[in-house]
């Protein structure tokens, strides 16, 4: 269709190079040293740069299997800062279209979520099949001899990958595989989502807020940081207390691990014989035994309850609560959270509702934890960009030193208190901020 040798599809156009001009940001994070520049969360250039070096050509969640189950049910919802449509072919095939008409640019579909045969434009009536194919112009006889429809189509996320029920999508079609971005992540997830056979279903739809702060904020804190848990959550653990009194001492020094690797995913937990779900009906639901023969030993007294744990850049959830969340960027002092209850499949009625209130209660915009956590990143948030607050580095050295390769635990772990998962995490967001991606080849 073109002689550009742009691998997106520009066409003949070209652009003047300073326009996406790099900066170097190598020298914001010394992750070996446990130093942060506030600017990396609120400069305008960064976070352009963000959007080109780490959301178009990373692994982002899509959406949980359980939403696409039959062809033509679609899902809208966003790969950075990009809408996209997730939807199942009549192949049955996931596909991730880039929510944007080739026309004039509308958006093709504008439902959050549903069951359609086509996408058509409502601007001027372009419509695009479930493969994202252009399929109807109106008065296309008015087009010149060399308009070819296959030209036109949406455009699609080369690759659509899934595990355990979550749908990821990249832009690059040489990314390697989700499985291998995963790595030993994958024995943390599969604590929270393979523990029953029948796998699991998300239910009461995806909550939605928008929070004042950079969306690293909230990646960091759900890969590292236990330590917060017990000052900032200190009234919503009283209230959470049977007794009202407060956590115990034991609950308030808390030992356990954490997971850190070089993909910048991360995971914390405490690590105890009792660990167990809070919900006391889903807490006794769940055969332990069964769990740790159907899994590990170490995972049924460490990451299949408690914990927390993000997949880089901006897919976190929590076991306990049977949360997942995505971190949408909107800007670099904003991000939109949409979140979803996950529950096993197996799970009867009476168990399903007190996992999904528990969640509710604990978690989401009303959640009395949520509500601590979202205060604190926009309050870290407010003053990034002063030039006194800008210009003094962030500390994150707890536990340097720490990392270590531990038996029965998959890859590095370091203890529970710690910011070995951050510092890893920006590892990768230094890695992938430094090299040029598929796109500026
Ligand atoms: S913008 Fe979609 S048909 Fe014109
Ligand atoms: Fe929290």
């Amino acid at each position: 269709m073109s002689a550009s040798t742009s691998p997106l599809p520009r066409g003949t156009l070209s652009r003047p190079t300073g326009l996406d001009q790099p900066l170097d940001v190598s020298g914001m994070v010394d992750p070996d040293g446990g130093l942060i520049d506030r600017r990396i969360f609120a400069d305008q250039q960064v976070y352009q740069q963000e959007m080109r070096r780490i959301f178009a050509r990373s692994w982002l969640f899509i959406a949980h299997e359980d939403q696409l189950q039959k062809p033509g049910d679609f899902f809208q919802t966003y790969m950075g800062e990009d809408p996209v449509i997730a939807t199942m072919n009549k192949k049955r095939e996931y596909r991730v279209l880039l929510n944007n008409c080739r026309h004039r640019g509308a958006r093709v579909c504008r439902a959050d979520y549903g069951k359609t045969k086509n996408f058509t434009c409502t601007y001027h009536g372009w419509a695009y099949d479930l493969d994202g194919n252009l399929s109807n112009v109106p008065a296309q006889d008015s087009y010149p001899d060399t308009f070819n429809p296959a030209d036109w189509g949406l455009v699609t996320a080369p690759r659509v990958e899934s595990y355990k029920g979550l749908i990821f999508a990249n832009w690059d079609a040489d990314a390697e595989p989700l499985a291998d971005a995963l790595g030993d992540m994958k024995w943390y997830i599969d604590a929270f989502m393979d523990r029953d056979p029948e796998g699991t279903c998300v239910v009461g739809g995806v909550t939605k807020w928008v929070l004042e702060g950079n969306w690293k904020l909230a990646a960091e804190q759900f890969a590292t940081d236990w330590y917060h848990v017990n000052m900032s959550h200190a009234s919503a653990l009283m209230v959470m207390s049977p007794t009202g009194k407060g956590p115990k001492k034991e609950i308030a020094q808390r030992s356990g691990k954490q997971y850190t690797d070089d993909h910048g995913n991360g995971a914390g937990f405490p690590v105890h014989p009792r660990n167990r779900f809070d919900a006391q009906p889903v807490h006794e639901y769940y055969d332990y035994d069964f769990l740790r023969e159907r899994l590990s030993p170490e995972q049924v007294t460490g990451p299949l309850t408690n914990g927390h744990a993000t997949v880089f850049p901006n897919f976190s959830y929590l076991p306990v609560n049977g949360s997942i969340r995505v971190w949408h960027p909107k800007g670099p002092n904003r991000m939109e959270v949409w979140s979803w209850t996950v529950l096993d499949k197996s799970m009867p009625e009476d168990v399903r509702r007190a996992q999904r209130l528990y969640n509710l209660r604990t978690f989401g915009p009303s959640g009395i934890f949520e509500q601590d956590d979202g205060e604190n990143w926009s309050e870290c948030q407010a003053n990034a960009h002063a030039f006194m607050v800008g210009n003094t580095a962030l500390n994150y050295q707890m536990g340097i030193g720490t990392e270590q390769e531990n038996p029965g635990y998959p890859g590095t772990t370091s203890e529970l208190y710690s910011d070995a998962a951050g510092r890893g995490l920006y590892r990768r967001w230094r890695e992938l901020m430094s090299t040029p991606a598929w796109h500026e080849a």
